[in-house]
């Protein structure tokens, strides 16, 4: 009765069924092991946390955090030199980069700041799920452009339909993909910044899981010719950092877009405590290497579970970036059945591919965020327990 309507259209969480087994199971004492979520258990690198514990100390910080609209201008300029030296992007800390609780707000806020009420705004599936929720806020109507494997699960930009193309207002993209793997190429890069010019489309580039690439280059959407005439760049230090809990990020890019998303921000809440940008800017930094060491961690995570799945006869695509696993389903079962069953006799959580879209139906995700020690484990389990699966 006092729920607004907006939330009605808001789908009822897919892994509802799975998530009251996985409650029931961990009460009679299973040692439930989760491979469905991407939230990374290996700590934060250690000058990142005395940082923070550093200018937490700082009664200066304790006050609402200074240059609340865009983040702290050092926070900023760190952010600007990360991406000149990792990407080679030049990006003007003052009127090109707002500071974010995560590359989740800024999907939030991009919708409230660039799209209208009706307005078409394309989205991948499958993709991310926080993007439909907030083009809905927004009052847009999300459109789905389906990413298939027989085209390394990147949208076809010509088979999107000129009168869906001429209504829509923005596309919101994630390369390296969250669920598939999937990485950019350049070239498709610059067919997207030709095509949404040519349409007038303000694109949403979600790209937390930019440090994590295998196979191809680490590419920022804003290093192609034009980019930043159409669009934003979201990233994140959860993903490269570990930083899941400590929730910072920024958008890049367009400053018109930039400035709307700050001006949704500045009216939403009072900035990121300072002590965490602080923090922030050692890991921009300082860390290189322990981004680099991860990619390593996740490159032998990678292996070890797909060369054990092979002994299954479950031939997966190599992911080549992001720390998911994109794997289709054996026949006979829908995904969300399929995780049930590897539930069931496995005690091992997989994400269904159907949460993700309609396109996403006949996969599961695996995560790579788990301990060593448990990634053994659920291996040792899947191995021992879906012997007489026909992959
Ligand atoms: C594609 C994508 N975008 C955004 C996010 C949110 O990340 P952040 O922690 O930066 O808000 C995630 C997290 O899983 C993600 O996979």
């Amino acid at each position: 009765m006092f729920t607004a309507d907006r939330l009605g259209k808001i789908p009822p969480y897919l892994f509802m069924t799975l998530r009251n087994k996985i409650s029931e199971a961990k009460a009679k004492g299973i040692k439930v092991i989760s491979l469905a979520i991407g939230d990374p258990v290996d700590p934060t690198p250690e000058p990142i946390v005395e940082e923070l514990c550093k200018t937490a100390h700082d009664p200066e910080n304790h006050r609402y955090p200074t240059d609340e609209e865009w983040g702290m201008k050092a926070f900023r300029t760190a952010v600007a030199n990360w991406y000149s030296r990792r990407y080679g992007v030049p990006l003007d800390p003052n009127s090109e980069i707002v500071a974010l609780i995560g590359s989740k707000e800024g999907c939030h806020h991009f919708a409230l700041g660039v799209v209208n009420p009706g307005d078409t705004v394309l989205v991948t599936d499958p993709g991310y799920p926080g993007y439909k929720p907030s083009i809905w806020f927004a009052g847009g109507e999300p459109e789905p452009v389906p990413v298939k494997e027989e085209n390394n699960f990147l949208p076809v930009l010509e088979d999107i339909p000129s009168e869906i193309a001429k209504k829509a207002r923005a596309f919101y993209l994630n390369y390296p993909n969250n669920p598939t793997g999937a990485v950019a190429t350049r070239q498709f890069l610059r067919n997207l910044v030709e095509f949404c010019k040519s349409w007038d489309i303000a694109v949403c580039y979600d790209n937390p899981y930019s440090e994590i690439v295998f196979e191809g280059e680490k590419l920022s959407f804003l290093s192609v010719e034009g980019a930043k005439e159409v669009g934003v760049e979201l990233n994140s230090l959860s993903k490269s950092f570990n930083m899941t809990g400590w929730r910072i990020g920024m958008a890049c890019g367009n400053p018109e877009i930039v400035k709307a998303i700050a001006t949704v921000k500045s009216n939403t809440d009072s900035g990121i405590f300072n002590a965490i940008q602080y923090a922030g800017i050692v890991a921009l930094n300082n860390c290189d290497s322990f981004t680099d060491q991860m990619l390593e961690i996740y490159k032998k995570r990678r292996e070890k579970l797909l060369k054990a799945l092979e002994l299954l006869n479950w031939r997966i695509p190599p992911n080549k970036g992001t720390f998911y696993l994109w794997a289709p389903v054996p026949k006979g079962f829908n995904s969300a059945e399929f995780c049930e069953l590897v539930f069931e006799k496995c005690a091992v959580v997989l994400a269904p591919g159907s949460a993700y879209g309609k396109f996403g139906e006949g996969y599961v995700r695996f995560s790579l965020t788990v301990t060593e020690q448990q990634l053994e484990e659920a291996i040792s389990r899947l191995l021992s327990n879906l012997k007489g699966v026909a992959f």
